[in-house]
């Protein structure tokens, strides 16, 4: 590789900062010997420990925290969206749950474009037709069913519990909440639940979901039978026939959880099990990975203009093929086998031009969006079985809308189509035909619930929320782990770069990149600036197995489980014991 002239300084710079190659200052990541349960609000997170504590396994844990984040944290947990589970049992065994949204059966390709041809506004985001076939409680039935060893009354008691008896709300959850208000206030149903006599929640205040904690019950008592063949179904379906959506009971009768293996690849020796399609994320997150692994990223640092501008690379030409190439695997034939090849990460970096940023507009045409207001959650339990899990209802609160008579949250997640080839969807993302619309077809997704291991051990479980900044959220704090020798924390809360091939920019979160390294990449021709949208970059949750950072454990200095949730999560918690 031709080395130019800001590699050679990025040198010097990693020569001065010596052995001490993580920097930031974040409180040291929580640590438990038994087990580890880190999601984006703290009750959840007790609930998943308590079901650790009682025999429970990590997939049992993950399944009552699944169900109780639908009721403490109703801005993406849900049981009407839908996620991913990728599971790695203590014997090296892994597996992953597909259970995201399919398109209804009257679903159509155009469903979504007026007379004109072209979007109608809302119409995918707020409105019952943006409402897909949710998948989160089949997902979770599932899961206990063929992975846990916990009864399902056991499983969803905490969820009830604190829909019936309600939980005081604090001040991340009277953030989230105030995300949600305005939209919240236009649905009778969801404003009679969410807000307070039409006015919103203030701290201090309890927020109980009676018709929640019905429907809980009613999936406690009959499994998701309840949910899918029972009332629960009816409901929605009445709610969405009421207000001009195309729900029907076929679509509930029908619905089916997919089980396949997870994507997997090597980086500096450690193994990745992350998403497949319908997600993209673990096949980016691979291919940017494969691209990097070719080049001393440690040795470059974390920040560098050098690093940052293989890394915008690596990006752009990753995020085209996942604009382009990446839909539902039952519907498009998916180049895994290409996108996880090392062969290819050597093409791309033979395309990388060492002195002049890449220009998105040569690459290959296309693309669509998605939101950020997904959750994940990372767990382990003291055999080592461990469990991340990424769902969603897509934007936050869903459509922000209830069917009457649930208290289920509904997702807008048909917006994670291709609504029109090269539109922008809701986050900017510009897609193409392979993830056009069709009936029982799942959109693609950036989700990204990952798990590393080596040497046949857990190290590594992460994953975090953030639309199609998911995959580069994730990615870094790989990176920061495994090549820049951050302690998990640290790791997490480092300020991230985003780069998505369209538009041609390369976002930042404030104080990512110093002044001088802005102006090493912008005289190479880089649109460099902070995110707009900065506020919205996801909170990711992870978990280290055997030491805080690389170091320790590669010392063998620590023992048990170290936990964070990014500070960015303000309900959040890491909890272990
Ligand atoms: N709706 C976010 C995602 O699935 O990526």
């Amino acid at each position: 590789m031709h080395q130019p002239i800001l590699t050679r300084l990025s040198f010097v710079v990693a020569l001065w900062a010596g052995a001490a190659p993580a920097f930031a200052a974040s409180p040291a990541p929580v640590e438990g010997q038994n087990g580890m349960v880190v999601t984006a609000q703290h009750l959840a997170s007790q609930v998943g420990v308590d079901v650790l504590k009682a025999g429970g396994n990590a997939v049992d844990a993950a399944v009552a925290v699944g169900y109780a984040l639908a009721v403490v944290y109703p801005t993406a947990g849900n049981l009407g969206g839908g996620g991913f589970m990728t599971i790695r049992m203590a014997d090296g065994t892994t597996t992953f749950l597909d259970f995201r949204e399919r398109a209804p059966l009257a679903a159509t390709k155009d469903m979504y474009l007026g007379p004109d041809g072209n979007p109608i506004p809302g119409a995918s985001t707020e409105t019952y037709l943006a409402v897909g076939t949710p998948g989160s409680v089949a997902g979770f039935e599932m899961a206990r069913e063929k992975y846990g060893t916990r009864p399902r009354e056991e499983l969803l008691a905490p969820a009830i519990r604190l829909a019936s008896e309600g939980f005081v709300l604090e001040q991340g959850d009277i953030a989230s909440l105030a995300e949600g208000n305005e939209r919240l206030a236009q649905d009778p149903a969801a404003a009679g639940i969410f807000l307070k006599d039409g006015k919103p929640y203030a701290m201090g205040d309890r927020l109980v979901q009676a018709d929640l904690a019905k429907s809980l019950t009613q999936i406690s008592e009959g499994g998701a039978d309840a949910f899918y063949k029972g009332g629960i179904a009816d409901l929605i379906v009445k709610a969405s026939q009421a207000n001009g959506g195309i729900l029907a009971r076929e679509d509930f009768e029908q619905y089916k959880v997919r089980e396949m293996a997870p994507v997997t690849c090597s980086y500096r020796g450690y193994e990745i099990a992350s998403s497949p399609p319908p997600s993209s994320g673990g096949l980016i997150i691979c291919e940017i990975l494969n691209v990097l692994e070719g080049y001393p990223i440690s040795y470059l640092g974390y920040g560098s203009a050098e690093t940052t501008r293989l890394m915008v690379e690596a990006m752009r030409h990753a995020y085209v093929d996942r604009n382009t190439a990446l839909g539902d695997p039952d519907f498009v034939q998916n180049p895994v086998e290409k996108l996880t090849s090392k062969a290819y990460a050597d093409e791309i970096r033979s395309r990388i031009d060492a002195y002049r940023a890449g220009v998105s507009a040569d690459l290959k045409v296309n693309v669509s969006p998605e939101s950020p207001e997904t959750t994940h959650y990372s767990i382990i339990d003291k055999d080592g079985n461990a469990v991340a899990v990424t769902y969603t209802l897509n934007g936050s609160f869903g459509t922000a809308k209830v069917a009457e008579g649930t208290g289920i949250l509904l997702n807008n997640e048909m917006d994670d189509f291709t609504v029109k080839p090269g539109v922008p969807n809701l986050y900017g993302l510009v897609q193409g035909e392979a993830n056009a619309i069709a009936p029982r077809k799942s959109p693609l997704s950036s989700m990204s619930p990952t798990i590393l291991s080596k040497d046949g051990k857990p190290f590594m479980v992460i994953g975090s929320p953030g639309g199609s900044r998911i995959i580069t959220i994730t990615l870094q704090a790989i990176m920061n782990v495994v090549d820049h020798g951050m302690d998990l924390q640290e790791a997490i809360d480092a300020p991230r770069i985003h780069h998505q091939w369209l538009p041609d920019r390369v976002f930042m979160e404030p104080r990512a990149l110093s002044p001088d390294t802005l102006r090493l990449l912008t005289g190479m021709g880089y649109n460099v600036g902070i995110d707009p949208d900065w506020t919205i970059w996801g909170e990711a949750a992870g978990i280290l197995v055997g030491g805080k950072n690389l170091a320790q454990i590669e010392d063998g200095d620590g023992t048990g489980y170290y936990g964070a949730i990014d500070s960015r999560a303000s309900a959040g918690a890491a909890i272990g014991y």
